[in-house]
């Protein structure tokens, strides 16, 4: 008895500290074969153990109580403790895995949606119709008074498609550096475009090669004017410090929201997840300037040594969403997680969001990241899609053709080709609604003045994109 207890705890500890110099690079696949599949299954579907995928669960089924059983064990169940073998980093990611497999059960359940069919949501019957297409990814677009409306190509191209459908390049405007997610990314007209003719562009600048020899680049903000289809009076509001341009292709983030004389703009950690944290540098941060370019002296750090004062918030991994509501005038932000905790935060003064210190994701290998979903200081996401869904572009919808939907949050999915419907109240989200699946990477969602919701929607692998509409039926 006395020697099996002892030899218990000798390879306990052994194991232990094997596990815990394995913990942040032991995949989670590989940690859930070994140590737990045997009971539940490669799959996850059950064996000898229930399946972790039916959404059936004996626990509550929150994160929290899966975190729990799988430390503390459920030994009534015969589920056995893991809290002395695993680290709760590892835990975490077990979490991430059993979401991950459950939302592929339940998807594989859901049609995908077919172009030019009716078809039936909660609310409303609709029927998506394109609008128009083009090579290339269109980033970004938007509406003129006029109705005519603008878009983006990736590439570097601006295009301005009239109400009648004709559509025009815009000659002139910046050359961009195009490579894995840089390029020419948002377009926003300004709200009071009628009267100013300002447009505002951001797009990823070269910067020349880094000390690898790698091309680089960094995120640049101008706004022009369109005369007889050439950009023009073009003027640069924001550039990164020269010191700070390091950017070998990802996470530029780069949206924008105009409220009065204030812009604005998402930039991504730009694949440096640690500079979300400092904010010496323009990286994983939601920024504020004037329209103009000169910067408010009430930013939150505009007043500390050596920060970059254009920062609004920080601790942002890559907002790629970014859009006032209609009524309250707040800014609302939708980040891309890593692998699980794609986020929707209402972007508050001065606020840390936490990346890369709190997620409720994990490294794309499956291997942690932390073993923090919350931490003092750090603002918890209002709604978090864990697994990812790649959440893009986003917009409330106000328009008059679908009277219940009225003020609901549409939010594209790059990732799982779907458009979400998200009902937010008392600052919570009670519906979260997918609308469209499969129809491709939606990047863009906006409404149209005709009342029609507007996506864009590319395929990656045919290099090609279209502009759909969502119409009532
Ligand atoms: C010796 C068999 C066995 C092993 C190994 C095992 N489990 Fe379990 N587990 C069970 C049993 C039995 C239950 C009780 C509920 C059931 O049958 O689903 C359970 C319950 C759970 C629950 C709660 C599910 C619910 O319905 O709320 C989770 C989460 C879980 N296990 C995860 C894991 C993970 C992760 C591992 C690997 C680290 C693991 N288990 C390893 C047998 C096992």
């Amino acid at each position: 008895m006395y020697q099996k207890v002892f030899k218990t705890a000798l390879l306990t500890t052994a194991c232990w500290f094997g596990l815990q110099a394995q913990a942040n690079s032991q995949n989670v696949e590989q940690l859930f074969k070994t140590t737990c599949a045997s009971c539940h299954g490669q799959e996850l579907t059950g064996g000898m153990a229930g399946s972790l995928v039916d959404s059936q669960w004996q626990t509550e089924g929150t994160d929290d109580a899966l975190m729990n059983a799988i430390k503390n064990g459920i030994v009534s169940a015969g589920m056995p403790a893991f809290g002395a073998t695993l680290s709760d980093e590892q835990v975490r990611t077990l979490v991430v895995y059993i979401r991950e497999a459950g939302a592929k059960a339940k998807q594989a359940k859901q049609p995908e949606s077919q172009m030019g069919k009716t078809f039936k949501t909660d609310y409303h019957r609709v029927v998506t119709k394109e609008v128009t297409n083009s090579d290339g990814i269109i980033w970004a677009m938007d509406f003129l008074p006029d109705g005519s409306l603008l878009y983006t190509l990736r590439e570097g191209e601006l295009w301005l498609m009239s109400k009648g459908g004709k559509k025009t390049q815009i000659k002139g405007t910046p050359k961009v550096w195009h490579k894995r997610q840089g390029g020419l990314l948002d377009v926003y007209p300004d709200p009071d475009y009628k009267n100013n003719g300002w447009i505002y562009l951001s797009f990823s600048k070269p910067a020349g090669n880094n000390a690898e020899g790698e091309s680089i680049a960094f995120t640049s903000i101008v706004r022009g004017k369109i005369k007889g289809n050439q950009w023009v009076e073009e003027q640069t509001l924001f550039e990164a410090k020269a010191e700070n341009r390091k950017n070998r292709g990802w996470h530029f983030g780069s949206r924008f929201a105009i409220q009065g004389d204030y812009l604005f703009f998402t930039n991504g950690d730009e694949g440096h997840q640690d500079d979300a944290q400092n904010i010496n540098t323009q990286n994983g941060k939601v920024h504020r300037i004037y329209k103009d370019g000169r910067i408010p002296k009430d930013n939150p750090f505009y007043n500390e040594k050596g920060a970059q004062q254009t920062i609004w918030t920080y601790g942002n991994r890559n907002p790629q969403g970014l859009t006032l509501h209609p009524k309250t005038g707040e800014l609302w932000s939708t980040e891309h997680g890593p692998r699980g905790g794609d986020e929707l935060n209402l972007i508050t003064k001065g606020t840390n969001y936490g990346w890369p210190k709190v997620t409720y994701g994990m490294n794309y290998n499956g291997t942690p990241i932390t073993p923090h979903t919350n931490l003092p200081g750090m603002q918890q996401p209002v709604h978090h899609w864990t697994p990812s869904i790649a959440v893009a572009g986003i917009n409330f919808y106000t328009g008059d053709k679908f009277k219940n939907w009225q003020g609901d949050l549409f939010v594209g999915s790059l990732a799982k080709k779907q458009l979400h419907r998200l009902r937010i109240a008392n600052g919570k989200v009670v519906e979260d609604e997918i609308i469209l699946k499969g129809l491709g990477r939606i990047r863009d969602v906006i409404t149209a003045p005709n009342g029609e919701i507007y996506l864009t929607i590319n395929d990656r692998n045919a290099n090609h994109s279209k502009i759909i509409a969502i119409a009532p039926k």
